[in-house]
């Protein structure tokens, strides 16, 4: 008796303690099965039967709502359809009252996971969806898909591109394209349409019966009648066995990937003949503009993107959408933003955020994203846009995403892509409370744990920006991998646009680069106010002046410093900020469970070193300049 009493002890600590790996993530509900609920028998109820707290709950439909929005009163949820109610379950769980509805009806997560498990810029595992096992893909884990799709569906997520942009031709071979439904057929009771990133070439390595005899193309020209015909028998091929797939993808004539351009077309007669392929079954394309190096070869680099696409907006077909990074360059903790978004006015488009942390310190520092996303919403009217993608920072860590704060970012991209003017504020607490449950048990809300640990998350972004890329410098990270600096970064062999050093331009004389109309002009894409107050040195913010100005070491900044010593300011403030995270750390110790506390805190003290170690390689550099 005592032994089994021993173990059934055992069992339930290492119960608890499983429970404490952030596997959980916000969804941390325990299932009590105690809630009566009436109405449709769905996923919803089935939620809300096993981890509402309440006596009853009761679920109803009402067709006249909106695609996806709920309404919740007390404990009754009314949506249009199973979706609307599951969202409004999860909505109810996290104590949410009245009425929601989404913002945009595209709210997508990018994986940028590779066929053989690896992810491109992923810091937390290898892929969940991908490997490689004896040479064929690896069995789909069903139970972690699910939690997968628990999770999006949480935050109102609704759809996922499986693959890496950087698109394997083989993903659209049949053994790949029938793993591409096992999943579709687990993410579609949570609402979630699965589209896949496509290789432009696929044509000319994956033969498709009934074409060209079964034997590959010499061409993906996009306007030769049999590669029409190829891309058409491959959507049908996809839609017969996923008829509510999304669509496609698609990263051309960039960073080496092939493309219209390659046989003299341009983008638009490249995503039309794709459009045209999906359009029967209503799927979409998502164009990409981060081109650089093909047609426009020479020009500064965040230029080119207006450039190549200026002349073709109205040329797309309607199922086309232009997906474009928040800013002109590459996910930069600050850019300006993308003035591609002023420029095309009669194509749809998308912004495109990255969660996965490249340029931000990877799974290693905390950094919380949102309030960059909603700088970019300030530039941005949320109405020029159809649709949100977030480069995905999943991976098969047990917590998902490699640092537990990151987390949070995953949250943050589901809730913005939800309503854009929720404010980050709102979103940190929700998930903290939602995530450390003891923020939420022993005491009320802005108890003096909750306060610090929020204000830790709001700062940290800045804080990044100082210890990496003070008043706009850009670019100077290290190279291939990102992580870390390298300012005197330069590999004669490597195109110019990936050598730091093209970016600060940094000299005896001074720093910065010129993007004005004396410079690159590159400020002339933007539109008034900001066309004009970029231009001019006297009214370009100073958090982007290195960015659109070259100016002498000797510039007075407003705080009436010279660049350098602005450059040192912003630096130690940088490195104070994360010892204060790092302190603010030690204090809520005792509130946080004892895993997720040390694993934290190793990554913190990481960060610490970093932002210093960061520091003094970019003063050292920038100060053999400036003297
Ligand atoms: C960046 C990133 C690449 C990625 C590319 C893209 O350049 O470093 O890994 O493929 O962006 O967004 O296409």
């Amino acid at each position: 008796m005592r032994k089994l009493t021993l173990l059934i002890l055992t069992m339930v600590f290492v119960q608890l303690t499983k429970a404490e790996d952030g596997h959980q993530l916000w969804l941390r509900y325990q299932p009590v099965n105690k809630a009566k609920v009436t109405g449709p028998e769905c996923l919803a109820a089935d939620k809300l039967r096993t981890y509402f707290l309440g006596e009853n709950a009761t679920l109803v439909f009402d067709p006249s709502m909106k695609e996806d929005a709920y309404q919740i009163k007390g404990s009754t949820v009314t949506a249009k359809n199973e979706i609307g109610l599951l969202y409004g379950a999860y909505a109810l769980l996290r104590g949410e009252q009245g009425y929601s509805a989404p913002y945009f009806n595209l709210r997508i997560l990018n994986h940028w996971d590779n066929l053989d498990g690896s992810i491109e810029r992923g810091y937390a595992g290898r892929s969940i969806f991908w490997d490689l096992e004896n040479g064929q893909p690896k069995a789909v884990n069903t139970s972690l898909i699910e939690e997968y799709a628990s999770a999006n569906a949480s935050i109102g997520i609704n759809g996922t591109v499986l693959n890496n942009v950087n698109a394997s031709p083989k993903m659209l071979s049949a053994i790949y394209i029938n793993k591409v439904k096992e999943y579709a057929d687990i993410l579609r009771p949570y609402g979630i349409k699965v589209y896949l990133s496509v290789n432009f070439a696929s044509p000319m390595s994956v033969p498709m019966k009934g074409i060209n005899n079964g034997k590959v193309l010499k061409t993906a020209d996009p306007l030769n009648p049999t590669v029409k015909a190829w891309w058409k028998a491959k959507a049908k091929e996809i839609y017969q066995l996923i008829p509510d797939f999304g669509g496609f993808l698609v990263k051309a004539n960039s960073e080496g990937q092939p493309g219209p351009f390659d046989y003299n077309r341009t983008h638009a007669d490249g995503a039309n003949m794709l459009a045209e392929a999906v359009a029967p079954y209503k799927g979409i394309i998502m164009w990409r503009s981060f081109v650089y190096g093909a047609k426009h070869k020479g020009e500064d680099r965040v230029k080119q993107a207006v450039s190549e696409f200026k002349e073709l907006d109205g040329k797309f077909r309607s199922n086309v959408i232009l997906q474009s990074k928040n800013g002109p360059l590459d996910f930069q903790p600050r850019e300006p933003y993308a003035p591609i978004f002023d420029n095309i006015r009669r194509t749809k488009q998308m912004a495109e955020l990255q969660i996965t942390q490249e340029y931000l310190g990877h799974s290693r520092h905390l950094v919380y994203l949102a309030p960059m996303w909603r700088e970019f919403f300030g530039f941005v009217a949320p109405e020029r846009l159809v649709g949100i993608a977030g480069v995905a920072n999943i991976g098969l860590d047990k917590n998902w995403c490699g640092h537990h704060f990151a987390q949070a970012n995953w949250y943050a991209f589901g809730r913005l892509a939800w309503n854009p003017m929720l404010t980050s504020e709102s979103i940190a607490k929700e998930w903290l409370t939602q995530t450390f449950k003891s923020l939420q048990d022993n005491l009320s809300p802005l108890t003096s744990h909750l306060s610090p640990l929020l204000s830790m998350m709001l700062r940290s972004r800045e804080a990044c920006v100082d210890y990496m890329m003070p008043i706009g410098l850009h670019h100077i990270f290290a190279f291939d991998h990102h992580y870390g600096p390298e300012p005197n970064g330069f590999i004669p062999q490597y195109p110019i646009e990936w050598c730091p050093v093209y970016y600060h331009k940094a000299d005896s004389l001074g720093i910065g680069f010129d993007r004005t109309h004396t410079g690159s002009d590159a400020t002339a894409q933007y539109r008034e106010p900001y066309c004009s107050m970029y231009d001019d040195i006297n009214t370009c913010p100073e958090r982007y002046l290195l960015w659109f100005h070259h100016v002498p070491w000797s510039h007075r900044m407003k705080s009436g410093r010279m660049v350098y010593e602005e450059m040192q300011f912003h630096y130690n403030r940088g490195v104070e900020e994360v010892e204060d995270f790092v302190r603010i750390w030690q204090e809520v110790k005792p509130i946080i469970d004892e895993q997720r506390w040390q694993e934290v805190n190793t990554r913190m003290q990481h960060q610490l070193e970093n932002a210093r170690e960061w520091r003094k390689v970019r003063l050292d550099y920038f100060g053999s300049f400036s003297k």
